[in-house]
């Protein structure tokens, strides 16, 4: 089996007595975009600044296709590590044109097969002899991604990339990166604070919190299956129902869940996203019956409904505590304030976390 493309074990870096980089793991796989997401301040940067090599770690180790690239002894510098990198203030050299852009600091003989190679891939060949003041945002996107992978490098380290892009342009840029990037079968390791644009371009996603990785799996794992209530608020609105357990059971007034494992006594959350809500009539004052997949219905009063395109986002205010639940539904459903409605939660879509 092929090693890893890149692979750093136990990274440490304090700034000023303050642990920012916080024993951080992380492998990516050859073709793989492996994403750091994670709120802001929370290290993302800095450990990409430490791979590349304009950092350096307190302690532990990088290796690149198995071979060490840095520890607490040795550490080669930025240019020795094929390291690609693509930075949110990606600069194009103003006074050279795409192609020269493209062509910098390459050698050889096969240099412009592989300008017009990269400028076809990124749909730029059109544009090869313009120079960056001549481009959109979006056009000198995708130069600057031409350059990046000029020299072929082993491994794409982008932080934060298409943050200085408009939406709908964001989307396509992001896939047309994706397939380029697959195409030229690079490693990347990509930085965001976007969950939406994590869960769109990553094989993996590495959760990142306070310097640590609290969780690393494939984005549908990690959306579904969420380590803590952070991890699972990181990714949409939730909505908590509190409650205790007794004999590996919690009731509520949504009817029981289970919590296997937790001591009696314990105080639970019970997350659910507002799309996993099911929405019943009221009938007369009574709900829906009972139902093992989605438990007893509780009743609420639409406080605000509001029109979002696709979807309804309805908050409803709770009969049992008067306490605001989210729903989503689609948008052919938008109820008035004051009317009363059922709630019911999808028992397979809910998490159950023990309080700490
Ligand atoms: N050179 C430095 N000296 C001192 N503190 C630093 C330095 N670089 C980063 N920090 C601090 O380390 C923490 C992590 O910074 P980092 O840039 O890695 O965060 P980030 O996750 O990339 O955030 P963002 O999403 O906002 O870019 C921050 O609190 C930052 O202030
Ligand atoms: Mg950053």
């Amino acid at each position: 089996m092929q090693p890893p493309r890149l692979e750093i074990s136990n990274i440490v870096k304090d700034f000023g007595g303050r642990r920012v980089v916080d024993d951080v793991d992380l492998t990516v796989m050859p073709g793989q975009v492996t994403c750091l997401l994670g709120p802001s301040g929370c290290g993302k940067s800095t450990t990409l600044r430490i791979i590349a090599g304009v950092e350096s770690q307190d302690s532990g180790t990088i290796n690149v296709d198995g071979k060490l690239v840095c520890n607490g002894a040795m550490s080669l510098p930025p240019e020795q590590r094929n390291i690609g990198l693509m930075f949110q203030d990606f600069a194009l050299f103003p006074h050279l044109t795409v192609a020269q852009n493209v062509s910098f600091g390459l050698a050889g003989r096969k240099v412009t097969d592989r300008v017009h190679e990269l400028l076809g891939k990124v749909g730029m060949a059109s544009h090869i002899d313009d120079y960056p003041h001549q481009l959109s945002g979006g056009e000198q996107q995708r130069v600057a991604l031409a350059r990046a992978l000029a020299p072929r490098p082993r491994i794409m380290l982008m932080d934060e990339p298409f943050s200085g892009l408009d939406d709908r342009l964001r989307d396509d840029i992001r896939d047309e990166t994706l397939a380029v990037l697959k195409s030229e079968g690079t490693a990347v390791l990509l930085v965001t604070h976007e969950p939406g644009e994590a869960m769109r371009m990553a094989d993996e996603i590495a959760l990142m919190r306070d310097g640590k990785i609290v969780q690393r799996g494939a984005p549908y794992n990690i959306y579904n299956a969420p380590v803590d209530i952070q991890a699972a608020a990181f990714f949409s609105d939730i909505n908590v129902i509190r409650g205790k357990v007794e004999g590996a059971l919690t009731d509520t007034p949504f009817g029981q869940f289970l919590a296997p494992g937790v001591p009696d006594g314990t105080d639970v959350d019970i997350v659910i996203r507002p799309q996993h809500l099911k929405i019943e009539f009221d009938r007369a004052g009574r709900g829906p019956s009972p139902t093992p997949v989605e438990g007893t219905a509780a009743r609420g009063v639409v406080e605000r409904a509001r029109f979002m395109g696709a979807s309804s986002l309805v908050e409803f205010r709770m009969d049992f505590d008067g306490s605001i639940l989210k729903a989503v539904v689609p948008s052919v459903f938008l109820p008035k304030p004051g009317m009363p409605l059922w709630l019911m939660i999808r028992r397979d879509r809910c998490f159950v976390f023990a309080k700490e």
